[in-house]
């Protein structure tokens, strides 16, 4: 299939944004986790969050097992994102806690296994943390290329929650080639 230009780019920052995070070694990875845990935390409490949607990095994204444990720790509500299981391309946020129990996706990315009791509507969540491949200033964001993101996000002014980016340093570049559809975060924290 023919690509445009865009969709060109696009691709090939992915491949090269995804290598460069996958490149940490485990100690910038283990330090970065820490970095960001503290930054997270800070912002959580300035904005006096509850309940708090995160997700399990893989593909050296930037680690939040830390930050998962804090929040545990203070009493807030955790949720990860699981593939809607009849709504393609849309996520739902399920509630994380220690004992819940994980199953791989179609992706192999680690989700709570579905459990309507445990579904947390978008409304009620307070930040989405979101992974991304790379981002610009302007708080443009580069996925994983599925639009699940912008998909949970649109709109998102209008709604109870705040799009936060949670990245690596060298993940940032001077200005990401957006689509007409990728919907801009309202920060990015780095470490
Ligand atoms: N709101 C939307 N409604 C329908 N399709 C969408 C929407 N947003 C994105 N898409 C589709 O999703 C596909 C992937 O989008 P994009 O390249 O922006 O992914 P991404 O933002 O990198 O991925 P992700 O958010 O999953 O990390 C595109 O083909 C696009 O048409
Ligand atoms: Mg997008």
């Amino acid at each position: 299939m023919q690509q445009n230009p865009l969709a060109i780019q696009r691709r090939n920052l992915r491949h090269l944004f995804r290598q460069r995070r996958r490149s940490l070694t485990p100690e910038q990875q283990q330090q970065a986790e820490i970095q960001i845990c503290e930054k997270a935390l800070a912002f959580i409490n300035q904005h006096q969050a509850q309940n708090i949607a995160l997700y399990l990095a893989v593909d050296g994204e930037i680690g939040t097992a830390t930050l998962i444990e804090r929040l545990w720790a203070e009493g807030k509500e955790v949720c990860l994102p699981v593939l809607h299981p009849f709504s393609l391309g849309h996520l739902l946020f399920l509630r994380y806690r220690p004992d819940s129990v994980l199953q791989a996706n179609k992706f192999n990315i680690n989700e709570p296994k579905l459990d309507i009791r445990d579904v947390i509507p978008s409304h009620k969540l307070d930040i989405i943390f979101t992974p991304l491949v790379a981002f610009d200033q302007a708080g443009n964001r580069l996925g994983m290329g599925g639009g699940f993101y912008d998909r949970t996000l649109c709109d998102w002014q209008c709604k109870s929650f705040l799009p936060i980016g949670l990245a690596h340093q060298c993940q940032q570049l001077e200005r990401l080639p957006a689509e007409s559809w990728d919907i801009p975060l309202a920060h990015i924290l780095s470490a």
